[in-house]
């Protein structure tokens, strides 16, 4: 069996590079959505587990400047909820090769703060919004702040962290009617809109493969309203992108479970606590915090991430029979 090379960028056995680092902030969330967490929430990680904020960019910079990383996304849990943010979005902009950053937020907060994230370098911001009515918002995430996401969206365009992209995921039976109007929404306001297959990775383990809505039935529910032409160019976006009545507003369906992209995949994955994943559905872990806090240099911590990424699985295969969901939630491994 061969290993990993111990230069260069994160390769794994199939060929793929890693070149898009997901970095989760937080396992801590402000709302309860119920695909994702039960109400009283989690056992959080206590502090002296997660990472420091000079951790996290250390690690950021090892990725981008020893291992090819291009693209760095911070995630949660809520990532603005971590106030070391803004430090380490600066300290990831003044990388060189300048990687290009986002956050994937459920827009709390982001009214207030979109303006100093902007002015320290970040490039983007994916904003969750599953529905457009403030009392279904309330039931699905349990908390009434549907006015609060709908400013930070607004604020985020504002101050330049366009195009926004919006994720959705449908729920039957709560908020699967509004497939249509939500994309009208967000056409109407220049952002992009993506639904996400919802994935067995909630808490709760509450899953069920018969409740989840499709990419198929998603696509059959904007053509009664829209005309979708296939957008071609791909790459490693996970999203089939649609050109809506003609363009130039798109729609994205992400079919995680249905029409899976694992081929293409180029994402490594940082927890909060500091372990590599090299799938958000692996079920192994490398642990790069006993590595940083044990006093290993640059070179070993990059050798460590490199061998971890070796190991990928050629897919996740979430629609098989066999599949075992992984032991940690979506809120503590990162969107
Ligand atoms: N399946 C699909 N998407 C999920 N999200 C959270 N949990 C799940 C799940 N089980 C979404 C959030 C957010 C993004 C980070 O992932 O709604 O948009
Ligand atoms: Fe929070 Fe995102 Fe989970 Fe909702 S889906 S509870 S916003 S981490």
């Amino acid at each position: 069996m061969s290993t990993h090379h111990r230069t260069g960028g994160l390769v794994d056995g199939f060929g793929r590079m890693a070149t898009d680092l997901r970095v989760s902030l937080t396992d801590r969330c402000n709302l309860r959505c119920t695909y994702c967490m039960p109400e009283e929430g989690l056992d959080w990680l206590a502090k002296p587990e997660l990472l420091t904020g000079e951790e996290i960019s250390r690690l950021v910079r090892i990725a981008v400047t020893m291992l090819g990383v291009r693209e760095v996304r911070f995630t949660g849990g809520e990532p603005l909820l971590r106030r070391e943010l803004v430090d380490i979005v600066r300290a990831a902009a003044a990388l060189e090769p300048r990687p290009t950053l986002s956050v994937t937020t459920n827009g709390i907060g982001l009214a207030r703060l979109a303006p100093t994230l902007r002015e320290v370098g970040l490039d983007r911001v994916n904003v969750s919004l599953d529905t457009l009515d403030p009392a279904r918002f309330k039931a699905m995430t349990r908390r009434d702040r549907h006015a609060d996401v709908v400013a930070g969206l607004a604020a985020a365009v504002d101050a330049g962290l366009g195009p926004v992209k919006v994720n959705t995921v449908l729920m039957r039976g709560v908020n699967d009617d509004e497939a249509a109007a939500l994309l009208a929404w967000c056409l109407e306001r220049g952002y992009e809109l993506r639904f996400i297959e919802q994935m067995p990775l909630d808490a709760q383990h509450g899953w069920q493969r018969s409740e989840m809505i499709t990419a198929g039935e998603i696509l059959t529910a904007l053509r009664a309203a829209f005309r979708l032409d296939p957008e071609f160019g791909r790459g490693s976006d996970p999203a089939e992108r649609w050109l809506v009545d003609g363009g130039p507003g798109t729609v994205g369906v992400i079919g995680s479970v249905t029409r899976p992209f694992c081929e293409a995949c180029d994402r490594t994955r940082l927890t909060a606590d500091g372990q590599i994943r090299n799938c958000l559905f692996a079920r192994e872990e490398s642990d790069l915090r006993a590595a940083l806090r044990g006093g290993a240099d640059d070179a070993e911590i990059a050798d460590r991430w490199r061998a971890a990424m070796w190991t990928k699985k050629a897919g996740a295969g979430i629609d098989d029979p066999e599949f075992l969901q992984p032991d940690r939630p979506m809120s503590a491994i990162g969107g």
